[in-house]
């Protein structure tokens, strides 16, 4: 997988150990926190409410900030309390009803003892990245899978496609079997990769992260589909076509399967949007119009 040559790599690999052991040996400070049957879904919680928040908190300071609606994806669309709360109950409910149970039965058949030793940094970066492109695939044969018949759409999918424009909340906003298939493929890679606890950990908190930025409705120059070059990444203006137009942009994060299967479709966004007057030189970052060209050759 690597172009290095051994020594190389294994001084680079060590110094990724001795990197993150600190950080690991902190961890393991915690761990009878980390192995409360609890852990798991109050971890999951407070990970996807703490990412969900600084856009809640962008939501309400919104119509006083008016520097906000250049990096609105509809700039008219403000979600009301009458909109948030049930997606904030129904994150709730789900999880000390449904989700609690199936980690308390992982937690009673799998006794996590934390390993001493940290992760190397590039075998963690390595496994975070292909879990991703393997999630990436498993949700869009999913997704298709739910678009394509009715019935699945019906009973499964359509709660997730309440919300035409879409607001961090709404990221959970799914059904029972939906999260649940979702967090099967967030776990069992990782699982079968035989992953370090922390490389799942990281994972999962990646995961979350772009999952609520993809619903987040704000574009914002750090975005993460402007840090993924040549077009690679879709990101929050791609998933949000999703939500308007149903028949594209399947993959969550990336964008092969859908160039692949000629379901990709390219958010024709306002030059509003792309942070800058005609793109002079934007340090590096580069405007969504750019990439969206980019996209098209
Ligand atoms: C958004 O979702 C909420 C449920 O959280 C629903 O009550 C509401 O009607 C939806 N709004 C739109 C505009 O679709
Ligand atoms: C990833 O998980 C799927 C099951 O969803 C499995 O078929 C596949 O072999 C796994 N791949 C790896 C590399 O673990
Ligand atoms: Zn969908
Ligand atoms: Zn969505």
């Amino acid at each position: 997988m690597s172009c290095h040559n051994g020594s190389e790599l294994q001084v680079f690999s060590s110094s990724g150990q001795l990197f993150l052991q600190p950080f690991w040996d902190r961890v393991k400070t915690w761990e009878a926190l980390t192995r409360s049957p609890f852990f798991p879904v109050v971890f999951s919680i407070t990970t996807y409410m703490g990412f969900c928040l600084p856009f809640v908190v962008l939501d309400v300071l919104y119509p006083w900030v008016p520097a906000l609606r250049r990096y609105k994806i509809h700039p008219e669309f403000l979600p009301s309390a009458l909109q948030l709360l049930p997606c904030l109950g129904q994150t709730l409910y789900q999880h000390v009803v449904f989700v609690f149970p199936v980690t308390l039965l992982h937690w009673a058949r799998t006794p996590a003892l934390l390993p001493p030793e940290a992760p190397e940094l590039l075998e963690l970066v390595r496994h975070v990245v292909f879990c991703l492109l393997l999630f990436d695939t498993e949700v869009f044969v999913w997704h298709v899978l739910h678009h394509k018949v009715p019935w699945l759409y019906r009973t499964f999918h359509k709660v997730h496609h309440q919300n035409s424009s879409s607001f961090a909340l709404a990221t959970q906003y799914m059904s029972i079997w939906e999260l649940f298939s979702l967090g099967f493929f967030d776990i069992v890679n990782v699982t079968l990769l035989e992953c370090h606890p922390l490389t799942i950990l990281t994972f999962h908190v990646v995961n979350i992260w772009l999952s609520v930025e993809d619903h987040s409705g704000y574009d914002f120059p750090w975005s993460t589909h402007r840090l993924v070059p040549f077009g690679w990444y879709g990101g929050v203006a791609h998933h949000d076509l999703h939500h308007s137009q149903f028949n594209c942009n399947f993959a969550p994060y990336f964008t092969h399967w859908d160039k692949i299967l000629g379901t990709l479709r390219l958010a024709p966004l306002p030059a509003r949007l792309c942070g800058c007057d005609r793109c002079p030189s934007d340090q590096g970052l580069r405007c969504i119009l750019h990439l969206n060209q980019e996209k098209n050759t």
